[in-house]
């Protein structure tokens, strides 16, 4: 069935990121940065969001088209009521080998366990900062630093795989690029370095910003011994490296410096029900508007089978200052990165 299921640059279909909320607890400037997703700030309404019943039959047309993997993201996914009622859904589809989560982490003391039960497998937890300080300017909220640690506490004694996202911007918080190494290293967590990404239009994204891979690695090597390592399958995301004589990992997603379009196998639906083929084209299509009038199963699949045969993008290979600038882009929050 899935044969003919490669877009124009001969890219299977693999994996599908859902965003199950627009909304989120924290204002991370690069993300949403709190002038801007102030008070007034129109986010989507309630009956405007898929419902789980909506996400299912969506999950299952995708899946039968090539999906093996399911991210849940936001905005904060766990904002969104009773999400492990999703993930229930989710783990009976037939060929979805994976169900992740990506999260700030606050609100896992309360749920990680029923996550787990539900059939969560794994969970990517943000943390920019081990300083309280600098996390709390980051997060533009003020939360300390130990909500988070507790959050990746409460997940690793769920039984959660657990990995840490930390995105690297110039002049903010390039100073704990080396403890969180080290804290990381000492919890035996794999921590992914994340290049500054010039997602939406509001986080006024400048290219001398963004903290390369390689600088990156350059100051890792004043520490530690690092070997390049094999990826996990093909069109992983980060590329890998493990400590010297350790099991840990540490990853480098490098959108920026090392754009890796060439296998991207990933598409997007915001929490509203569009279906998305890069990160940076904001040109959504409206499954949501064609399951609530009745179509059937069948009709799903050519529709989504169609947009995956006409897709070509590659933004993140022909970047520019210029392409930067472009109002057409998806908010990051409302895409779920
Ligand atoms: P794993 O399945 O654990 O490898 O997760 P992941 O890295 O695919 O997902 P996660 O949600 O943790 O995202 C980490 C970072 O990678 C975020 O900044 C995402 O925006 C970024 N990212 C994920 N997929 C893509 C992509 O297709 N293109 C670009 N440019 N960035 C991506
Ligand atoms: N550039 C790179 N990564 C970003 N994230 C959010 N905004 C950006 C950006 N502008 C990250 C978050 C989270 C993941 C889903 O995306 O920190 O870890
Ligand atoms: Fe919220 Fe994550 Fe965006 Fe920060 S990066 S504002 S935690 S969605
Ligand atoms: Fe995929 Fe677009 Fe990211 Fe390239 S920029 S890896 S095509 S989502």
């Amino acid at each position: 069935v899935n044969d003919n299921m490669k877009d124009l640059l001969n890219r299977p279909l693999r994996d599908l990121r859902i965003s199950v909320i627009d909304r989120c607890n924290f204002r991370c400037s690069y993300c949403m940065p709190a002038e801007i997703f102030g008070e007034d700030y129109a986010f989507l309404p309630k009956e405007e969001l898929l419902s789980f019943e909506e996400l299912e039959r969506l999950a299952k047309a995708f899946v039968s088209l090539g999906v093996e993997k399911i991210r849940l993201t936001g905005g904060e996914p766990l904002l969104r009521k009773d999400l492990h009622l999703l993930i229930e859904r989710l783990v009976h589809i037939d060929g979805l080998h994976d169900i992740a989560l990506t999260t700030n982490g606050i609100y896992l003391p309360r749920y990680a366990l029923a996550l787990k039960n539900a059939g969560l497998k794994r969970v990517n937890i943000s943390l920019d900062s081990l300083n309280d300080e600098l996390f709390g300017q980051m997060n533009g909220r003020n939360v300390r630093t130990n909500p988070v640690k507790k959050g990746i506490e409460a997940a690793k004694n769920a039984g959660l795989g657990v990995k840490i996202n930390m995105v690297v911007k110039k002049g903010l918080n390039e100073s704990e690029i080396i403890p969180m190494a080290k804290f990381c290293l000492e919890e035996n967590i794999e921590l992914r370095f994340i290049e500054y990404m010039d997602v939406g239009s509001t986080n006024g994204w400048k290219l001398d910003e963004v903290v390369s891979k390689k600088a990156i690695i350059d100051l890792l090597k004043t520490e530690f011994e690092l070997m390049e390592a094999e990826p996990d399958y093909y069109g992983e995301v980060a590329k890998k490296y493990l400590y010297k004589d350790t099991s840990t990992y540490v990853g480098f997603i490098t959108s920026v410096t090392e754009s890796f379009c060439s296998s991207c196998t990933r598409s997007r639906i915001s929490a509203d029900g569009k279906l998305y083929t890069c990160l940076f084209n904001g040109k959504g299509h409206d499954l949501k508007h064609f399951i609530r009038n009745g179509v059937t199963d069948q009709e799903v699949l050519n529709y989504i089978k169609g947009v995956w045969q006409k897709r070509a993008d590659r933004y993140s290979d022909l970047r520019t200052e210029e392409t930067s600038r472009s109002k057409s882009k998806i908010e990051m929050s409302y895409i779920g990165g």
